[in-house]
């Protein structure tokens, strides 16, 4: 067997055996088989597809490329969870510090940006000193002690996700049920905790743009979940325009901070609340005021913790003038008085990343202090000459060249109605609809 064959199956429509995904996972890893083969293989399923079976052995490989975590000696459910990838989503880093506040441990694996998306990974890098490659007893050792800990795929835990992943991000083959899968539950089922909760973003800013299509992937995450014995359930949420109004790096690491202490935008204290919550119920922890903990200051202690645990500096929390901060600041005004009826999130997005804050090639280094503030979002009335979102850029230059793509992601009509967040709760029972 060689990855040759493997290529040409997959682009001929066949279908792999568990010992073919095995062979390919374990030279992806060990770096004996060369990007050009991979590249061509993740297209040849992007274009394809995947069985259950494949996604399943896959995952199941993936999983097994590195060293799976065993939580079992840390007291208590642990719990984790992944976002499928949106713009604007920094509820990772609300509600894992709200829920390990309350008293249940976070064990969490995350990624860097995807695509137009952001990721955890660069958005905490965005702290000075902040560490993601912890190893592998570092990390088991810091969820004990401090309750908390959020890394990433490393040479030595889950390694095929991360050749993977970044060569997916450069050769548009994010987009795929099977890869999306594979990708976030192989790091799931590394991590070791017991519990897992997905939130599955739908729409122009997420890999999946139809509801039919989140419910194929939200389902197709719970089965693999479930059928490695962690219970599993998934959120599909709204993802049209971006989740907050932050997007970029140090920007959402500082809305992430005003969410913590209570003054954030209300749709992400929504979300985090519940996502929380749902965390909590999971890890059988008998209710807790988590409101209460953002009132109380905890849960930005227990974020504070993190940062100093992973050799960040903590003083962020109390002075987000400690982030990097972009030197150019400039609005985009709306040019005529209305309701905000789209503020298109991957318009945004890709507004965003060629300020510098996404990469475009494997391994380049991003700027992650630029990006764009939304001053306004679907269903909030507009005047003509007010901002509609501020650009935050290194130059003027920059600015202004992405000044016409972020007004034109914006549409102004005489009514529209603000746009549900909560779409679909899928468990291993069945789907709940949460927007009627
Ligand atoms: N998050 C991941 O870890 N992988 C994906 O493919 C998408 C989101």
């Amino acid at each position: 067997m060689t990855a040759l064959d493997l290529i040409r199956e997959k682009r001929d429509g066949g279908t792999h055996s568990d010992e073919a995904i095995e062979f390919l996972v374990g030279h992806a890893s060990d770096g004996t088989i060369p990007d050009y083969q991979l590249a061509a293989w993740l297209m040849a399923v992007r274009l394809r597809g995947m069985s259950n079976a494949e996604t399943t052995a896959l995952t199941l490989a993936m999983a097994a490329s590195g060293r799976q975590l065993d939580l079992s000696s840390i007291p208590g459910r642990k719990v984790d969870k992944h976002s499928t990838g949106g713009v604007g989503d920094k509820a990772t880093l609300v509600v894992a510090p709200l829920v390990a506040a309350a008293g249940v441990p976070v064990a969490k694996l995350s990624g860097r940006a995807l695509g137009h998306s952001g990721g955890t990974l660069d958005k905490l890098e965005a702290i000075p000193g902040f560490q993601v490659d912890l190893s592998t007893d570092r990390f088991v050792e810091q969820v004990r002690r401090v309750g908390i800990a959020i890394a990433g795929q490393t040479a030595d835990m889950v390694p095929a996700d991360r050749v993977f992943y970044a060569l997916r991000d450069a050769t548009a083959t994010v987009d795929s049920v099977p890869l999306v899968a594979s990708s976030v539950m192989s790091k799931k089922l590394a991590a070791g905790a017991d519990a897992i909760l997905l939130d599955v973003k739908c729409g122009s800013g997420a890999f999946i743009r139809t509801i039919a299509d989140a419910e194929d992937l939200a389902r197709a995450l719970v089965a693999l979940g479930t059928s490695a014995k962690r219970e599993t359930i998934a959120y599909i949420t709204d993802m049209e325009q971006p989740l907050g109004r932050a997007v970029g790096n140090a920007l959402e690491v500082n809305e992430a901070i005003e969410t913590l202490v209570g003054h954030g935008p209300p749709e992400l204290e929504m979300l985090s609340l519940r996502l929380a919550e749902e965390l909590l119920q999971l890890a059988r922890h008998s209710g807790g005021n988590l409101k209460g903990h953002i009132l109380d200051g905890s849960a930005l202690r227990k974020f504070a913790q993190l940062i100093e645990a992973q050799g960040g500096d903590p003083k962020v929390t109390q002075d987000p003038s400690l982030l990097p901060a972009a030197p150019v600041q400039r609005p985009v005004m709306g040019v005529k008085a209305g309701i905000v009826s789209r503020a298109d999130a991957l318009e945004i997005a890709l507004a965003g990343k060629s300020l510098g804050a996404g990469r475009d090639r494997k391994d380049a280094p991003i700027d992650l202090a630029v990006g764009v503030v939304l001053q306004k979002k679907i269903g909030d009335r507009v005047e003509a000459g007010e901002p509609l979102a501020i650009i935050h850029a290194r130059t003027e230059a920059a600015a202004a060249s992405v000044s016409n793509r972020v007004a034109a992601a914006f549409t102004i009509s005489a009514e529209a109605a603000p746009r549900p967040l909560l779409l679909r709760r899928v468990t291993a029972s069945g789907i709940e609809r949460l927007d009627t």
